[in-house]
């Protein structure tokens, strides 16, 4: 039987005659509604763990635009908070957490097995979900891949070129490589639990890619993400997964074969002509449109729209942005890239 459900389609190999839509962030400070509720929550953290308050926010872009799937609400660094690591979100500036130098370091972290204690809401929020969500919107539950869990783990806070990671790989690979098995073992159980409370897709972000070369991409990058994808189809062989090896340039190249991923995410780095003929060859894509038209909007984002749909129309393809929506986004700005897309 074939599924109403657009992106289980496209992530099948379907080429649709409309591409399915979603958007990273979509439930986001650009929505008054969004803001509206993380208030009633107190802060971002409490509400990534009251599961009706994380299945409200998710649920608002839904109604507002419906979109054709809805993205569970939480975080990647819930993951390190789980394994014991202090997080906390200073205001205009992003997260902060315990930083992770030395083996000493590491042992402080708590057993992979403790982690559901933590993570249970955010179950809770997907079942709650998969029971709300309407008959043709799949759910999507994500992790963040292991590398970029690992940049914030080690250096505290985001870092515009992942110095602190690199260092740790480096100066004390034995410590860096113990602490990505680890990450790598508790994403794993993490996603299974979530596909079993209901989530119909996963996607592993992995946002600092970019900043792997060659071999290391490989070696952290790639095997991360086809580690995750063994583990989760010999248990789920039906459940896609979608890879974002974010800003990988010619690592995009062969990444869906060698992972074993149903469907590669494409950031703005890359254009459609070339991702055509380079990632769609392998399958189902993602993307790709500049977040930055969110803001500016105007012909230049119907254009810009428009020509994505058609580059990528011969091929299985999911449309969204190449990156989150950003706060200072124009509500009205999605409706008319959604309206492009759909050709009303
Ligand atoms: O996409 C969605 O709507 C689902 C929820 C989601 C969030 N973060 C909610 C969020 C997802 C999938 C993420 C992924 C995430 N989180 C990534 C990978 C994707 C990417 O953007 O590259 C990363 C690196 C993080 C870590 C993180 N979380 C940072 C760096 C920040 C601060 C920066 C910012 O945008 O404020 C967050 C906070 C965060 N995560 C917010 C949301 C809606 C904003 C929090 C708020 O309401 O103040």
């Amino acid at each position: 039987m074939t599924s109403s459900k657009t992106i289980l389609r496209a992530l099948a190999g379907e080429t649709l005659p409309t591409p399915p839509i979603w958007m990273m962030r979509q439930a986001g400070r650009y929505l008054p509604e969004y803001k509206a509720t993380r208030a009633q929550a107190g802060d971002f953290l409490s509400l990534c763990y009251n599961p009706d308050l994380a299945t409200e926010v998710t649920l608002q872009p839904i109604r507002r635009y419906g979109f054709d799937a809805a993205i569970l609400f939480a975080d990647i660094l819930l993951i390190p908070q789980a394994l014991g690591a202090d997080l906390w979100f200073v205001t205009g500036e992003g997260p902060r957490l315990s930083t992770i130098t030395s083996q000493a370091d590491l042992d402080k972290l708590g057993p992979v097995s403790d982690i559901h204690e933590t993570l249970n809401p955010i179950y809770q929020t997907v079942r709650n979900l998969s029971g709300a969500l309407p008959s043709d919107t799949t759910l999507i539950g994500f992790a963040g891949a292991p590398w970029t869990v690992a940049t914030y783990m080690i250096a505290g806070r985001g870092t515009p070129d992942q110095a602190p990671a690199h260092k740790l790989m480096n100066e004390q690979p034995e410590v860096f490589d113990a602490l990505m098995d680890k990450i790598t073992e508790a994403t794993i159980d993490y996603l299974l639990m979530q596909i079993e409370a209901g989530a119909e897709v996963v996607k592993i972000f992995d946002s600092w890619a970019g900043s792997l070369p060659g071999a290391a991409f490989q070696k952290y990058s790639l095997e991360p993400a086809r580690r995750i994808t063994a583990a989760l189809k010999a248990k789920y062989p039906n459940t896609p997964i979608i890879g974002f090896p974010r800003e990988a340039g010619d690592g995009y190249i062969g990444f869906a074969k060698a992972t074993g991923v149903d469907c590669v995410a494409l950031d703005n780095s890359v254009t459609p002509e070339w991702a055509v003929k380079n990632v769609q060859v392998d399958g189902c894509v993602q993307g790709n449109l500049k977040s930055s038209h969110m803001v500016t909007g105007g012909q230049a984002l119907v254009d810009e729209t428009r020509a994505i749909v058609k580059a990528f129309s011969g091929g299985p393809h999911i449309f969204n942005l190449g990156h989150g929506i950003t706060p200072d986004a124009d509500p009205d700005n999605v409706q008319r890239m959604i309206d492009a897309v759909r050709d009303v």
